[in-house]
């Protein structure tokens, strides 16, 4: 055998693939190889035949448009290798923000035994004796520097300190949250998500992940047997108490569809809405990954809610994830709140509705200013990406404090892939005069690490002719969270003889081949996860021909 491998490990023993996100090109992900040997070495402890195999590897930093748009490319090409040769289990090593996702929707619709592995977070680095975040402080800082308080130069000089070691974010970001509600689904060994990247527990955990691979194999284990709609609702109680970033319910219902699993927007309002806010990390608050590591991670956020959980959703071990609770505590309670202390004691996602969003918005309260959560304001209107750049800055701009910034042709199909823009940067004459949140709506996302008063995800997004597309700079917007509404204050009549305008339309995406055009053609809308209609569901492995 070409791999120099013994002849018994052709006897029948579980072959293991461990789908591999390393690449030099997704720096989040790029210790991954080492922790891929040490997988390797726990699967041939238990007996089993460890395989690396590479898949498709999305960094936010590098990929463009944005890393979103290849989410579903990575997830069917992954589904497609693990189905296509022969391997009896796998090993999913994530960490950037869309890799765990795609994985965990090509392990749903191969449906083979599947356990994830998180590459954990970067260590808090330093600036001017400040612990910086990363993501969060670059969004914070670029602000000071267009404010005039902060030059180009030490901003260079503090993006450099935050950047550590290896690992991803190590805010609250999507990276962090996406490890996080992969635990609370029961899909990483309990206790190991939020270790951080160079820590060596994390090899330790690699070395306990590749055993257990062997061991889900013998049991018959798989995600159609392991996942529930209890795990999915565990999950969307962890996502609120820990703050987690709104791209969650994107990659949530991506996933509970790949299964067959009943999940829609209004479950993450009716479950996670009224869950405490607990975890007092960035961007909702003020530390850190590593700190939530030292003050005992996900399993002492969700002892304090264990109450909201359901007993009986399973881990990857075979046991319930609340039988991990009782040996956790909570080690330093400025970073894990108790229950009866939380940071909010409301601040779960809140799904709105009304005649701007008749699908629905997502807006993320831990991360809002609360004087903004009701507010009434004239629409500022651009076009698109582009437009907003070009004027947004321009010192004539028809704006104050008061207007609802609206950005539109950023959904699934408008940009395409849904980039992260909704958390658009504010006028810099309103920044000068200190300005520091506006209400922005759009039909795009926002990056897990951004925070303000931004509904997102508009459902139907303008470029699949939402009313989105409709708004014209000056109608009224009503934001009222606490009600769930977002409506556009005009009668609907003149609402229904407006035509879209000639400039949106132009900005719309209409790529003539490739994935692009694909994507567009059968992407589904935010409220139903952004997947492609056809990958919708489960194949499970068997493969239906032969190769000679
Ligand atoms: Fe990879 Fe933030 S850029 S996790
Ligand atoms: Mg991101």
């Amino acid at each position: 055998m070409r791999r120099g491998l013994p002849a018994h490990a052709f006897d029948g023993r579980p072959h293991i693939a461990i789908a591999n996100t390393a690449s030099d090109l997704t720096p989040c992900n790029s210790h991954l190889n080492e922790v891929s040997e040490s997988v390797k070495q726990g699967i041939w402890e238990a007996g089993g035949v460890p395989m690396n195999l590479p898949v498709v590897s999305l960094g936010e930093t590098l990929v463009r448009p944005t890393a979103m748009l290849w989410r579903n490319m990575a997830a069917m090409a992954t589904e497609e290798m693990l189905r296509a040769n022969p391997v009896d289990g796998v090993v999913l090593l994530g960490g950037c923000d869309k890799t765990i996702p795609s994985l965990l929707m090509a392990a749903a619709s191969v449906d083979l035994p599947a356990v994830v592995l998180p590459g954990g977070p970067m260590l808090t680095g330093t600036f001017r004796g400040v612990a910086l975040g990363c993501g969060t402080d670059v969004w914070r800082l670029s602000e000071e520097v267009r404010a005039g308080t902060l030059s180009e130069k030490a901003f260079m000089r503090s993006e450099s300190s935050m950047i550590r070691s290896r690992g991803h974010c190590n805010t609250m970001g999507t990276a962090s949250t996406m490890a996080c509600v992969a635990e609370a689904l029961g899909t990483v060994i309990p206790g190991v998500a939020g270790t951080p990247a160079p820590d060596s527990r994390l090899l330790q955990s690699a070395h306990d992940t590749g055993r257990l691979a062997v061991e889900l194999v013998e049991r018959g284990h798989r995600p159609s047997n392991l996942l529930s709609r209890g795990s999915f609702l565990n999950a969307i109680v962890a996502l609120a108490a820990i703050g987690g970033s709104t791209n969650a319910v994107v990659h949530l219902l991506a996933i509970a569809g790949r299964l067959g699993i009943e999940l829609s927007l209004d479950d993450f309002d009716r479950t996670g809405a009224a869950v405490p806010l607990l975890v007092d990390l960035q961007p909702a608050g003020r530390h850190l990954m590593e700190d939530f590591h030292r003050a005992g991670g996900l399993l002492a956020v969700l002892r304090e809610v264990r109450d909201l959980l359901d007993p009986e959703a399973l881990t990857v071990t075979g046991r319930p994830l609340t039988e991990y609770l009782d040996d956790t505590q909570i080690w330093d309670k400025t970073v894990i709140r108790p229950r009866g202390e939380p940071l909010q004691s409301a601040a779960g996602i809140a799904v709105l509705y009304g005649n701007l969003a008749p699908g629905g918005a997502v807006v993320k309260p831990a991360a809002a200013s609360p004087e903004l959560m009701r507010h009434r304001g004239r629409a500022l209107v651009f076009d698109s990406v582009e437009d907003m750049h070009a004027r947004i800055d321009d010192p004539d701009l028809d704006v104050d404090a008061s207007s609802v910034l609206v950005l539109r042709g950023c959904g699934p199909k408008g940009y395409p892939g849904m980039p992260e823009v909704a958390n658009m940067p504010l006028p810099a004459k309103l920044l000068e005069r200190g300005v520091r949140d506006m209400v922005r709506i759009c039909d795009g996302r926002m990056s897990g690490t951004a925070y303000g008063t931004v509904v997102l995800h508009v459902t139907p997004e303008a470029a699949a002719g939402g009313p989105l597309s409709l708004v014209e700079t000056g109608d009224p917007i009503v934001l009222d969270v606490e009600a769930r509404r977002l409506d556009l204050d005009i009668p609907q009549e003149d609402l229904q003889r407006r035509r879209p305008s000639e400039a949106m339309l132009a900005g719309f995406a209409s790529p003539s081949r490739g994935w692009e055009r694909l994507y567009i053609d059968h992407v589904m809308q935010a409220s139903q996860g952004a997947d492609l209609d056809f990958l919708v569901g489960s194949s499970g492995d068997r493969v239906s021909r032969e190769s000679h």
